[in-house]
């Protein structure tokens, strides 16, 4: 009833040209189409949403026991680092965005670095192209980790329990060991190969002939390291035994990270990026994050059109959605990096005035051509596998926090004795103008690799906040598709009234400008919807499913719906 009804109401703006295809859009509604209605696990008072059961559980006992959002946010960053290492890690990084119940604000970059002994040139050959896979698997991919930086940090400003209470439960999981789902078997499968290849010493606890759901999987090397950071806080990773496991791993695969690399490891305190989307205030990630900048590009963009009236699966919806991705995804390639390293001119690319410039080329009729948008030009004088959890705590302070191996299983390369896998996010770097990266994704000097550096990122922590209240909390892994994720996932709830599950639960689609072709997941536009955009200039590529969104909304009676996304064994957990 409730879905007619909504189908029925949005039907005004349908009586155009479009209005042929409308009764095949109920038809793909009635069958392909999410549940609008459809509500996720709803508490009373705190929800943790992570993608993994186990995790989201040990963050909801946190609350239980007292501690607070980022309380919670470090046991599930510990959590994952053992139950979904694929994307969960110790030796990579991430970005935090957390509002406190008193309104402030604060985002936390722990982001990796690039080695002192990094340069430009560091994956090209002699002839100055780049050496396929060089920077996207073994140890030369790894960029020097934050993580552990991170978590400390984010426990000495904001944390209220003891750190080891903390990361206690990831050490009894990595110790005692936990089942399989049936698609962590399934990844480590297809890892078994990478592992051989790309490691110096055999990673004992991730190597078996075939993994099966419900086996069970200890890892002894983690727990010990685990207890080394419970014990002795930075020193039990930066320097000492881990630290150690690290340089020597390193000297054993040609890998350049050092000691003084990782002594010199900081995470960096930022002001988050707001701005406003029809009432809405957005709080996300700044750079070397392009993730914040891009979302709120595209809100301003998106702003003055009718969204809200416009079915969701209205091809005018998706040609606007895809155009606005196109302009900051090209705006993207050119002006962002590690604002250390780059003067990155935010100001610039969120006037309003700019975007509405950026937006007269604009055509409700026709697809842009990507070689025809260029990132705007300032007067400037001289940043797939990811994992993503969302938490609201009883007091009402909230995490978004996004972490990363950057691909799946980072580097594949496991520190001997240490036990957890080192990253691959070096590829995130721009190897050479021009040239894609793993996800597709150009870049020009802004991201150029530099001894030190943050290499950009599109992971897109996010918080919504609705009259002073914080209305909902999201974020998704995806490499370049986090920010698309993250923008329809706002939109589905805000302009098309979706809840939190089935926001997540929803089909999906991305453009970031080059290359230029909207890839869609599979049954996610009706075939008349297809025909119409087709029609309008876009070229369509269907693709297997990405991102794995969670997001927390809060409802209007001040109860929290979790939306875990289907696409994995994601779990939301509270009470
Ligand atoms: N490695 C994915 C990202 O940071 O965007």
């Amino acid at each position: 009833m409730h879905i007619l009804k909504r189908v029925f109401v949005l039907t005004k703006p349908l009586l155009t040209k479009e209005s042929t295809y409308f009764f095949l859009l109920l038809i793909f509604l009635s069958c392909n189409g999410p549940v609008p209605l459809q509500r996720g696990l709803v508490t009373d008072k705190a929800m943790v949403v992570s993608a993994h059961p186990l995790a989201s559980a040990i963050g909801s006992e946190i609350m239980q026991k007292g501690g607070n959002a980022i309380d919670a946010a470090i046991a599930v960053e510990f959590a994952l680092a053992v139950v979904y290492p694929r994307a969960g890690n110790i030796g990579g990084g991430g970005f935090m965005v957390l509002r406190m119940n008193d309104g402030s604000m604060d985002a936390l970059d722990y982001r990796e670095r690039a080695p002192a002994r990094a340069s430009a040139d560091m994956y090209l050959d002699s002839l100055g192209q780049p050496v396929p896979g060089l920077s996207f698997k073994g140890h030369l991919a790894a960029g020097v980790p934050g993580t552990i930086a991170g978590m400390l940090a984010a426990h000495e400003k904001y944390g209220t329990l003891p750190f080891s209470q903390l990361i206690q439960p990831a050490i009894n999981l990595a110790k005692g060991g936990f089942e399989l789902t049936q698609k962590e078997a399934k990844k480590l499968n297809a890892l078994q190969k990478d592992l051989s290849e790309f490691n110096t010493v055999a990673p004992e606890s991730f190597m078996k002939m075939s993994w099966h759901k419900g086996d069970s999987i200890a890892n002894p090397d983690l727990s010990e390291t685990l207890k080394r950071i419970r014990d002795h806080g930075r020193d039990g990773f930066y320097s000492g035994r881990t630290a150690a496991l690290i340089v020597e791993e390193m000297k054993r695969g040609n890998g350049i990270i050092s000691y003084e690399d990782l002594k010199n490891y900081r995470p960096i305190w930022r002001r988050p990026l707001t701005g406003m989307y029809r009432g809405y205030k957005i709080i996300s990630m700044p750079p070397p994050s392009s993730g914040g900048i891009a979302l709120l590009q595209m809100l301003n963009m998106i702003e003055d059109y009718p969204l809200g009236e416009w079915h969701k699966y209205d091809s005018r919806t998706v040609h606007l959605i895809a155009e606005v991705e196109r302009r900051a995804f090209s705006d993207r390639a050119t002006h962002l990096g590690d604002p250390e390293y780059h003067p990155v001119p935010v100001k610039e690319l969120l006037d309003p005035k700019y975007l509405e410039e950026r937006m007269l080329s604009f055509s409700l009729d026709e697809a842009a051509v990507s070689t025809a948008i260029t990132a705007g030009n300032f007067s400037l004088v001289e940043s797939e596998e990811t994992t993503h959890y969302s938490i609201i705590d009883p007091m009402g302070n909230a995490v978004s926090a996004t972490t990363t191996l950057n691909g799946s299983y980072g580097s594949k390369v496991v520190v001997a004795g240490a036990g957890f896998l080192l990253n691959n996010e070096m590829d995130d770097f721009s190897m050479k103008p021009g040239v894609p990266n793993a996800y597709g994704l150009v870049g020009g000097t802004a991201n150029a690799i530099a001894p030190g550096k943050r290499m950009l990122s599109s992971m897109t922590p996010t918080i919504v906040e609705k009259e002073g209240q914080v209305h909902m909390v999201v974020g998704s892994p995806g490499g370049s598709t986090i920010i698309t994720s993250v923008l329809q996932n706002i939109l589905n709830v805000i302009d098309h009234g979706y809840t939190m599950q089935a926001s997540v639960s929803a089909r999906r689609y991305h453009h970031q400008w080059l290359p230029d072709y909207l890839q869609m997941e599979s049954n996610a536009l009706p075939d008349s919807t297809m025909v119409l955009l087709e029609a309008k200039g876009h070229q369509i590529k269907k693709r297997s499913d990405y991102g794995r969104v969670e997001g927390i909304l809060v409802l209007a009676d001040g109860r929290l719906e979790g939306g875990a996304d289907p696409r994995g064994d994601d779990a939301a957990a509270g009470f």
